[in-house]
């Protein structure tokens, strides 16, 4: 997925330099997961009806979402088996360091929030403590996009998730954990995509969106 122009969105080179220098450079993984995020958050935003304008700030500021997780060691990023305790903690704080990274950056302020929230839960039980609509609505995006991304994409510590199970998944945790208006709005543009393939039942489940099978 190109990240520079999505569906019109021109994404500015400085921040696709910025994230492709840090994060191609520790993490071929963290770079596309950082791409794919960005190209699901700007459909779930477009899908939404959310201006050009909150469009490109997302789009930036999903690229730049788990950009604090270069500050913290490969070993325990990619740790196949389970996390202990301190090691959980060490990678939560990826939300804070990516702000303090960034925060003395000029003309970047407006993304601070979107990485900073970015793993909140609709519930309040997120890193900050933030619930409801007192979360960014671009960080809401960003977490189900991220969610998703999470989900589908082949890791060594997990089973891949289908398309279908992973929105599945969404929508269970719709109102606890994720927005529901932007759960709803990713499964609607999903829904669109698969009436637009024109594709015979027996064939849909061959198809692919995001590059995840169904
Ligand atoms: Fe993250």
């Amino acid at each position: 997925m190109n990240a520079l122009n999505f569906l019109g969105v021109t994404i500015k080179l400085c921040i696709e330099k910025l994230v492709g220098i840090i994060l191609s450079g520790f993490s071929d993984d963290l770079y596309t997961h950082s791409c794919n995020v960005c190209s699901i958050s700007i459909k779930i935003a477009q899908h939404a009806g959310l201006s050009q304008q909150k469009l490109k700030t997302l789009g930036y500021g999903a690229l730049l979402h788990d950009i604090g997780k270069s500050c913290i060691n490969k070993r325990t990023l990619n740790k196949p088996d389970r996390l202990t305790d301190s090691e959980f903690r060490l990678i939560k704080t990826h939300t804070i360091l990516g702000k303090k990274m960034l925060e003395h950056i000029e003309g970047v302020g407006e993304y601070l929030p979107l990485i900073l929230y970015h793993h909140e839960r609709w519930d309040g039980t997120g890193y900050e403590g933030l619930s409801g609509d007192g979360i960014p609505e671009l960080a809401s995006i960003i977490t189900i996009a991220d969610s998703f991304d999470a989900m589908t994409a082949p890791r060594p510590y997990q089973k891949r998730k289908t398309m279908f199970e992973a929105l599945t998944e969404l929508n269970l945790n719709k109102g606890t954990q994720f927005a529901p208006q932007f759960v709803e709005a990713f499964e609607d543009y999903i829904i669109k995509h698969l009436k637009g393939s024109n594709l015979p039942q027996s064939e849909i489940k061959k198809c692919q969106v995001f590059n995840v099978p169904l």
